[in-house]
């Protein structure tokens, strides 16, 4: 059988510098666990702009829907705030997610016993803190139509549709289940049925695909409450599913309570392929960080997290995946520590790579 196949998009920023500590980590696996990808790489976001006039290349569209898995870097950055906007760096990302159709988004808010006094959260409210937001990611007031900025009469309306079909809502709550059934067997929703009939349908829907999990525990909430919640007692939840948009703002309200949104992978998983895997992008919550993209001060750590997420989602690599997320809170324990890490401490971070060697040294150390 041919190797299973990797495409890899680093884009902008801190992508290319964070993509190549991922890459020493696929050559450990393939060197020392005989786990060889085929890997590509190819642009995206700015950098195919800059390349080709379009933040995403058909040619790279058609790659990314032929491999097992695609592992993407960061988008952005202030020299394409001028584009117009159907050519931002970020319309390659939301066309990878639209076109290879990755509904669930799974983003983890896994709090590392070294770094919880770092939370802005008092540590007992995130010390093991482990929930998943599952946020749906390929529908909603992000797709809907119709939308645009148009002439009403003598000024203009700017206008975007929340839309979700019974069958969208279905599969991410499906998608969720599982993965709770997997967890705590604990699931909350969250939308806000209160003002939006979308919210109505979405609860319903949730409610009814609950019937085939009995074992799940299944609640909803207000997405404004559950914010509140988050904040307050985040350990209260395991997975929480939620909208597009809602899922974009409280998956970045999640990662802070873990201290760093440079540690904070994600998955994004469609519909099973003909191998069986499921079509699926990985990337870092994290964005390009055009501030300090080329001084090696990025932490690679939540891009190196995504990759273990692959291992795990879609090569079926459990326990690679979890020697890898041990590796990594090793380097923590011992002190490892990229800038963001350290805030107001008064110590030397460690660089980009610098982090990247430790991490495979930790993983030379666990065989
Ligand atoms: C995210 C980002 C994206 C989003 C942007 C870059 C388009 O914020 O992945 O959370 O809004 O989905
Ligand atoms: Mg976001």
């Amino acid at each position: 059988m041919s190797n299973p196949s990797l495409l890899i998009l680093p884009g902008d920023g801190i992508g290319p510098e964070v993509m190549a500590e991922v890459r020493k980590i696929i050559d450990w696996f393939g060197a020392k666990r005989d786990l060889v990808f085929d890997v590509s790489e190819d642009l995206v976001g700015g950098a195919a702009y800059d390349a080709h006039g379009t933040p995403l290349h058909d040619d790279t569209m058609a790659k990314a829907q032929e491999v097992d898995a695609v592992l993407l870097g960061a988008v952005g950055g202030p020299k394409y705030d001028v584009l117009d906007f159907s050519v931002k760096p970020e319309r390659g990302l939301l066309r990878l997610r639209k076109e290879m159709d990755l509904f669930a988004n799974l983003r983890p808010a896994q709090c590392f016993d070294a770094l919880a006094d770092f939370s802005s959260l008092k540590t007992e409210v995130v010390s093991g803190l482990d929930i998943m937001i599952v946020r749906e990611l390929t529908s909603g007031v992000y797709f809907g139509e119709p939308r645009g900025i148009f002439e009403e009469g003598n000024e203009r309306v700017g206008i975007n549709t929340q839309r979700y079909t019974e069958s969208e809502i279905e599969r991410v709550a499906r998608a969720s289940f599982e993965l709770a059934m997997k967890r705590d067997k604990k699931l909350c929703s969250m939308e806000k049925a209160n003002v939006m009939e979308s919210g109505i349908l979405w609860r319903e829907v949730v409610t009814r695909v609950g019937a085939d999990y009995p074992e799940v525990e299944l609640s909803h909430m207000y997405a404004d409450a559950g914010a509140m919640q988050l904040t307050r007692w985040p350990k209260q939840f395991d997975v929480i599913v939620t909208d597009n948009l809602f899922g974009d703002l409280l998956s970045d309200l999640a990662a802070m309570l873990t201290g760093s949104l440079g540690m904070l992978p994600s998955a994004s998983l469609g519909a099973p392929m003909a191998n069986g895997r499921p079509k699926a992008m990985y990337e870092p919550v994290h964005g390009s960080a055009p501030d300090i993209a080329g001084q090696g001060k990025a932490n690679p750590i939540a891009c190196i997290l995504s990759f273990a997420m692959a291992l795990r989602y879609s090569f079926d690599q459990g326990d690679e995946a979890t020697r890898l997320e041990k590796a990594i809170e090793a380097v923590l324990a011992d002190g490892y520590r990229t800038a963001d890490l350290l805030g107001e401490e008064g110590r030397d971070p460690v660089s980009t790579s610098a982090m990247g060697d430790a991490i495979v040294a930790a993983l030379d150390a666990s065989l």
